[in-house]
């Protein structure tokens, strides 16, 4: 038996640039200070026993045997079949997984497992990975075993993003840069209660896979290989599209010309504009990709009554999960506290406030 191999990684929350990155375009993710925690201790043999604090069943497989089972422990053999597919060597083991990151919230639950688990495996192995492989492996688990047709955001993420920057990222040439977080704004996500967990996740991985499958038929119709390959001048073409494709594409394309310009906005510290961009990407959202819901949209419409609210949008794939609001700095934890007791008055639901983290 070997030593106890711990590793980590956070969730996320996407500042902008959402279903952006199955369409080969730009996201703007920053980590939370949540996060997933692993602990792996090598055994000898092919046997791999996983444990989770937050989900049942245990389960248990064999290296090279992985099958789907549509339970939690799909994304532990999901890595494991994605890296002896790639030709990695390592033996079993057992894991023990604790997360602070809310399970279908939106905010990468499964992404930062991967990436823990795949640190902890090149640690437990030392494997010759660098981040960026794997955060691809981790996506490639997800895709090709889970079978979320998801991109490579939330792994890209998990595996480069750090709580003081925003990651600016190009999802095609996979080119990245740190942008600072400014001082004189504030990040608040509240979860709204309204979760997409993976158990009764069929229907909202089918609805996220529709959406990408629109994206990729709007593309071929328009003649492009990916929607990013179209900008804002190209809209007058979507009127030849079937109605829903057309609002499916027209949200990708002006949701990259936001992304960059939230760049440029936050980079001047022009926090107004940059809160306007947050309101446009949830109408854009809301209207043309059709991926909010009520509950969600009410946060956003208590947000924008808030004076110290710049913005507010549903961050993640959406079907439910978490909103992101930008606050003027130091005010943050009253506007929370304020916009979650409303909500909690005015839905069903009980909402989480994770940022500004509690204590
Ligand atoms: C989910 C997916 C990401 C991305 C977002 C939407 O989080 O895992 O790849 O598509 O939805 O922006």
């Amino acid at each position: 038996m070997g030593d106890v191999i711990t590793a980590s990684a956070p969730g996320r929350v996407n500042l902008i640039g959402e279903h952006t990155d199955y369409n080969g375009g730009f996201v703007l993710p920053t980590a939370i200070p949540q996060s997933t925690r692993v602990e792996l201790r090598p055994r000898t043999d092919q046997q791999v026993l996983a444990h989770s604090d937050n989900s049942a069943p245990d389960g248990s497989f064999v290296l090279g045997q992985e099958q789907p089972t549509h339970q939690w422990f799909d994304y532990v053999q999901g890595v494991t079949w994605a890296l002896g597919r790639a030709g990695y060597a390592f033996s079993g083991f057992a894991l023990h997984v604790s997360s602070t990151v809310p399970l279908g919230g939106g905010l990468s639950s499964s992404a930062s497992l991967e990436v823990a688990l795949l640190r902890a495996i090149r640690a437990a192995f030392s494997l010759d990975l660098d981040d960026l492989h794997l955060a691809r492996l981790g996506q490639t688990a997800e895709n090709d075993f889970v079978g979320a047709r998801c991109g490579i955001m939330d792994q890209m993420a998990a595996s480069l993003a750090d709580t003081r920057t925003a990651l600016f990222l190009d999802t095609r040439s996979l080119d990245y840069r740190r942008i600072p977080l400014p001082d004189a704004a504030d990040l608040v996500v509240i979860h709204s209660g309204v979760t997409h967990r993976i158990a009764q996740g069929q229907g909202v991985q089918s609805e996220y896979n529709a959406r990408r499958a629109d994206c990729e038929q709007a593309a071929t119709l328009l003649g492009v290989p990916q929607l990013r390959d179209l900008g804002t001048a190209d809209l007058p073409r979507l009127a030849a599209l079937p109605e829903r494709l057309a609002r499916r594409a027209r949200h990708v394309i002006t949701e990259d010309e936001r992304v960059l310009a939230a760049i440029d906005a936050l980079e001047a510290g022009q926090l107004e504009q940059l809160g306007e961009l947050f309101y446009a990407s949830h109408a854009s959202m809301r209207d043309d990709f059709e991926v909010s819901t009520p509950e969600i949209d009410l946060l956003v419409e208590l947000a924008r009554a808030e004076a110290d609210v710049f913005g507010a949008r549903l961050t993640g794939g959406g079907f439910g999960g978490a909103v992101v609001i930008l606050t003027r700095g130091g005010t943050s934890m009253q506007v929370a506290q304020r916009l979650a007791k409303t909500y909690a008055d005015q839905s069903a639901q009980t909402p989480t406030v994770l940022v500004p983290a509690p204590g």
